[in-house]
């Protein structure tokens, strides 16, 4: 990271002087173009410069939609019906902004994936894990947010189911609700906040990404084996990753802009093309897919059912509302001491015979939890959620934590050329690396 005014890849005498003043140019080279990587690293490790990619166009189309959005009750829903029907490429802008925010989430989700599969987030990479936690939170609160612009049904009835939440407090709880909406109802000043707070959350995601990328930069990457690896093994980002990364991009794209042009409002939900209407409540109100997992997790502590697992939080005289609402932040804050709470010192899941199964079996449970959030919560699949629940903290809590104790993983490869030249000592099951 250092200014070198001899620094021989900047010829330009424009570009040298500017460097020796301000030296964000050697900075940028050395963190986006001789950053050295591991030579091993396979497609999983695209998604990172996606996540980055997909930030940037939310943030771009955002502020094109916002020149012709009106942030007012009266006029939000029909402002939205505007850029779709009037302006030009507004549709387009619309669209790519709408299904962008799932394609982020996309993105993000088998971003956070690849880092359960291949241990990225243990030690020494722990905060940098953290800080891509504190990135996907604020990306569902942005994501809130803005879904509740276009002002429809599921706009309104999703605000102020989720804002309610917070009356689940004790003695604090109604205060802050009214706190929230800035008066006695999700109206005009509820609809004003969010969008301001919507516009402005992207750039502080921007930032604590800047730091994600430092605390990533400042032990390098980690890679498929999960060892740590020595200089020699390591390549330049440029041109090695950005070619690699410019064929995810391409890949990517297609999918993106096939529900962009052909499926635009498939991920959507109809009721949010009837403008908002507080007297008439939707029959199901349901949020976006992305946030169908912890919808389940919060809807999964009814009551009617004493003896259920959770259900023995009735006798101590807690509501389901409230438990619903600490599981559902439980479920993210539970992310955050991971890195502790797995005791493996084998990172990479290739070396671990059990937790590789577990980790798909978490899968398929995340999976069905959000099969569970999107449905009408009759009986069974209340029960299928409290146990899909349950087991998604049994997973983090117990399981994890013993795995670490009990697991005989395979013998690790001494460098990450071995894999490559032809097979680990010890018949360690490591692949070639893609
Ligand atoms: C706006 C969202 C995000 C952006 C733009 C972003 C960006 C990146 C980039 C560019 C990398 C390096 C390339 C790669 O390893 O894929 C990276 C690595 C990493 N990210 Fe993120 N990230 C985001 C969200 C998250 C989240 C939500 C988490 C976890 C909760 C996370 C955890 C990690 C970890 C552990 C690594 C290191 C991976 C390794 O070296 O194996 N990131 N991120």
């Amino acid at each position: 990271m250092s200014a070198d005014t001899t620094n021989p890849v900047f010829k330009s005498g424009i570009l040298r002087w500017i460097d020796d003043r301000l030296p964000i140019l050697s900075w940028g080279y050395d963190e986006f173009v001789a950053y050295p990587a591991p030579k091993n690293l396979n497609y999983w490790w695209n998604f990172g410069s996606l996540a980055g990619l997909m930030l940037t166009i939310q943030i771009v189309t955002g502020i094109v939609l916002v020149m012709q959005y009106t942030p007012n009750t009266t006029m939000a829903f029909a402002s939205v019906e505007h850029i779709m029907r009037d302006v030009n490429y507004g549709w387009l802008l619309r669209y790519a902004h709408a299904n962008g925010a799932s394609m982020f989430f996309v993105v993000v989700y088998i971003h956070i994936a690849r880092g359960l599969y291949y241990g990225s987030y243990k030690a020494p990479r722990e905060l940098l894990w953290m800080l891509g936690v504190v990135i996907f939170l604020l990306m569902m609160a942005t994501a809130f947010m803005g879904y509740v612009l276009p002002w429809g049904q599921m706009s309104f009835w999703g605000a102020k189911v989720i804002t309610n939440l917070f009356s689940a407090i004790p003695f604090v709880g109604e205060p802050i609700v009214t706190w929230l909406w800035g008066g006695f109802s999700v109206d005009n000043p509820t609809l004003n906040r969010f969008f301001s707070l919507h516009y402005l959350l992207p750039f502080i995601i921007t930032a604590v990404v800047f730091l994600h990328i430092l605390a990533l930069h400042q032990f390098g990457s980690n890679n498929p084996t999960g060892i740590d690896i020595s200089k020699k093994d390591k390549i330049p980002f440029h041109p090695y990753y950005t070619v690699k990364d410019s064929f995810g991009v391409g890949v990517f794209f297609l999918i993106y802009a096939f529900f962009v042009f052909f499926a635009p409002n498939v991920l959507g939900h109809p009721d949010n093309y009837i403008p908002a209407n507080p007297l008439v409540t939707p029959p199901h109100i349901v949020p976006e897919w992305y946030f169908l997992p912890f919808y389940a997790i919060l809807r999964s502590t009814v009551y009617e059912q004493l003896f259920t697992p959770l259900g023995i939080f009735a006798w101590f005289g807690i509501t389901a509302k409230l438990m619903g609402v600490i599981a559902m932040f439980a479920s993210i804050a539970v992310l955050f001491v991971l890195p502790w709470l797995d005791t493996s010192r084998v990172r990479s899941a290739r070396f671990r015979p059990i937790y590789k199964w577990l980790f798909w079996v978490f899968v398929a449970d995340v999976v069905l939890l959000g099969w569970v959030g999107g449905q009408v919560p009759t009986e069974g699949v209340v029960w299928i959620g409290q146990f899909a629940t349950l087991y998604y903290f049994i997973h983090f809590l117990v399981l994890v934590p013993l795995l670490g104790k009990f697991e005989r993983p395979s013998r690790l490869p001494e460098s990450i050329n071995k894999p490559v030249l032809g097979g680990a000592p010890g018949g360690a099951q490591a692949q070639p690396a893609e």
